[in-house]
């Protein structure tokens, strides 16, 4: 089976990027990091910036980035607070990295992350592994972290969250000793999977998770790592591909297994998809996506549960995608959707209403009634700067001849600067407006 359409310009894997600048400045190893273009998602600009300020080198090469690796104590006191920009994984991963560096930092933010919990986290580091993290009274940032020596803890996380996971397995890397770290149910793994690539020892059974931390990750030398491409990123093209009866082929694409129950959803009820080319490296496999979209097979379901970490940011786009399915789709159990970017459930009903779908919200989850044939009608997105209801929404455009109006369209720069381009290949310019 071959694609029609090739040659994106998907970037890095975001989660996997934040991880490595972080996880590798930890490490006493010079770590290369080729990619494909040097326009890289602010997010991943925000952690590097944040990193450089805590004297950690990392340079800009001819052919990507090289970090270099100041050991697990090696960060110095920043000149001025550190701003995290639009990115939670930013925050949450340094405020576990930090609380045992010897040194005071502030983190801070942009509105909406400054609006975003961080107490859950700052409390469970305080109360297990005795760090000092004083949160803002609103629950958000600003927040400071007063470096010390932490001792190692059993911790069971209140939520399935990769942030509130990976920050607290930094803690526990700077502990003497063994912890634990047990979640409700499986939250993405790509903290785990690198600290076992650079050689922690680390242990995973169900949702449990122990580390054997010796205070140094073992990774040194020269090494080179090349990031898959960002899976959830993907997602964006290959619904635009099925919702326009279009093929497309995508390749070097990350695909955990904790990234893609979206592509087995897709693979069970919408299209035809081939996997090729799947390796694994540094413990992450990636491979290739064709899809072809194929006749739909079932149109109402519900997700809830175990799945929702699994789809945590995919929940926007398959709301847009059930707008054009004969069926009902449910959404349950998705709470934290009101804490990301935005408030997710809100605004993904709010969208679906202004384009003509009949959507409602609940407390944990909303409900979509699709129609097959939809023609959505012509509204400009809410995106309040959120830039996955950016990115889901512009998929209202090419049904008809309504035209889908979209303000400040770099928002998507956030995650993916060549969305818009990207996406004329599949669905032409024509129905996009930017104002
Ligand atoms: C991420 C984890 C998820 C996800 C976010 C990236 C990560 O957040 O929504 O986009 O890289 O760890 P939560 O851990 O808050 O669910």
């Amino acid at each position: 089976m071959t694609g029609d359409i090739q040659g994106f310009t998907l970037p890095p894997d975001k989660s996997i990027l934040h991880r490595l600048l972080v996880i590798g400045s930890l490490t006493e190893a010079t770590i290369d990091v080729p990619l494909q273009s040097a326009d890289l998602p602010l997010d991943i600009e925000a952690t590097i910036g944040c990193l450089q300020s805590l004297g950690v080198r990392i340079d800009r090469t001819p052919l990507g980035l090289r970090i270099y690796g100041s050991g697990l104590n090696g960060w110095r006191t920043p000149q001025a607070p550190l701003n995290c920009g639009n990115s939670g994984t930013t925050a949450r991963l340094l405020t576990g990295a930090l609380c045992a560096q010897p040194i005071t930092v502030t983190l801070t933010g942009d509105e909406s992350l400054s609006r975003r919990p961080m107490k859950r986290l700052a409390n469970l580091l305080n109360e297990h592994f005795g760090a000092d993290v004083s949160v803002s009274t609103n629950d958000g940032l600003p927040l400071t972290i007063k470096g010390k020596a932490l001792q190692p803890s059993d911790v069971r996380t209140p939520a399935a969250s990769a942030q509130l996971k990976s920050a607290l397995l930094l803690a526990a890397l700077h502990t003497p000793g063994t912890s634990t770290i047990t979640e409700p149910s499986v939250s993405r793994d790509h903290t785990e999977v690198m600290l076992q690539a650079f050689g922690v020892e680390l242990s995973c059974e169900n949702n449990k998770i122990t580390i054997h931390s010796k205070r140094a990750i073992p990774l040194a030398g020269s090494s080179t790592y090349i990031v898959p491409l960002d899976i959830s990123a993907a997602y964006y093209l290959i619904v635009a591909a099925i919702l326009n009866g279009k093929s497309i082929r995508l390749e070097n694409v990350l695909l955990n297994p904790t990234r893609t129950r979206f592509l087995s959803l897709l693979s069970e009820t919408f299209a035809n998809i081939e996997l090729t080319d799947q390796r694994t490296e540094w413990g992450e496999l990636r491979g290739s996506i064709i899809v072809q979209p194929t006749q739909v097979k079932a149109a109402s379901f519900t997700i809830g549960g175990e799945d929702i970490p699994q789809l945590i940011d995919e929940l926007p786009l398959l709301a847009v995608l059930a707008a054009f399915l004969d069926g009902k789709l449910i959404v349950k159990d998705a709470g934290e959707l009101r804490f990301k970017e935005s408030d997710r459930i809100a605004l993904v009903v709010k969208n679906l209403q202004s384009f003509g779908v009949g959507a409602s919200e609940t407390a944990t989850g909303f409900e979509v009634s699709g129609q097959k044939g939809f023609k959505p009608k012509s509204a400009e997105i809410e995106h309040r700067g959120d830039h996955r209801i950016a990115m889901a929404f512009a998929l209202m455009a090419g049904h008809g001849e309504s035209v889908v109006t979209i303000s400040d369209p770099s928002v998507v720069s956030v995650s993916y600067p060549g969305y818009f381009t990207d996406l004329a290949k599949i669905i032409g310019r024509e129905h996009i407006q930017f104002v």
